[in-house]
């Protein structure tokens, strides 16, 4: 059985206050679910997050991490300095991250390599652009980020990876990969992570799909075979549309 986890992905949003209020609030409304589920608030609220969090079972997790133990790199947060506030998950890739900040495939391998030598779990993203899928080759941008970043792997490191299908052409925008789109990358996934490891590895990582998912939309997107949850951006914001989105995959 695969784990089904619900994610927020607060981006840059939320001063500390704001974390504490919204925190509280999910922590007392949240509902029953098989589903693991966790938040990524901002760097600086992280460690009053973790401790927030520490009688609940909603996991804390960071949005970005550097790959080099410490050193001179302005601006950027280690690895065992997340570990050393109680962070266990890290996002790694998002397409924000890669659009604005320059962060490509090579990069992002030595990010992945990094986390995994440390023992945090990645929720790696992913996912083509609306000029490739329209160009048919959202297959081919797929894998090859895949190939990139993560296929020099051993099959060990495999039980931290999670895997998050975003299409860069529906965060934020409001459209949503239709649930037959969804499910038809997710089982490409699936297939070459099977192709370059074994089919015991790809039928036991999540994959999540992100974009414009909200509560209208969860269930469906959620009820695919190879859809494990769900990596939330706007829709995280609100407790209350976060909730009914867990409640969704319940
Ligand atoms: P939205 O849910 O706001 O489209 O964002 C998705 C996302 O980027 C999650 O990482």
């Amino acid at each position: 059985m695969r784990t089904n986890i619900v994610a927020g992905n607060w981006k840059m949003n939320k001063t500390a206050s704001e974390t504490d209020a919204l925190l509280d609030e999910l922590a007392a409304k949240l509902p029953d679910s098989s589903a693991e589920v966790m938040v990524a608030p901002v760097f600086v609220n992280l460690a009053e997050a973790v401790r927030r969090m520490d009688t609940s079972r909603i996991e804390v997790i960071a949005q970005n991490m550097h790959f080099a133990d410490s050193g001179a790199f302005t601006g950027e947060v280690s690895a065992d300095m997340l570990l050393d506030i109680g962070i266990g998950t890290v996002i790694l890739g998002h397409s924000e991250r890669r659009a604005y900040f320059g962060e490509d495939d090579q990069l992002l391998a030595k990010k992945v390599a990094q986390a995994v030598k440390k023992g945090l779990r990645s929720i790696f993203c992913f996912g083509e652009e609306l000029q490739d899928r329209k160009a048919g080759k959202h297959f081919e941008v797929v894998a090859s980020q895949l190939k990139k970043a993560l296929f020099g792997l051993p099959v060990s490191a495999w039980g931290k990876i999670v895997l998050a299908y975003e299409p860069v052409w529906a965060i934020g925008t409001g459209e949503t990969a239709s649930p037959e789109q969804a499910q038809e990358m997710h089982a490409f996934i699936r297939k070459i992570v099977s192709d370059a490891y074994t089919d015991a590895v790809a039928q036991k990582v999540s994959i999540l799909y992100g974009g414009s998912v909200k509560p209208e939309n969860a269930a469906e997107i959620f009820s695919k075979p190879d859809v494990d949850g769900g990596l939330i951006g706007g829709a995280s914001l609100k407790a209350d549309d976060f909730v009914a989105i867990i409640r969704a995959i319940s």
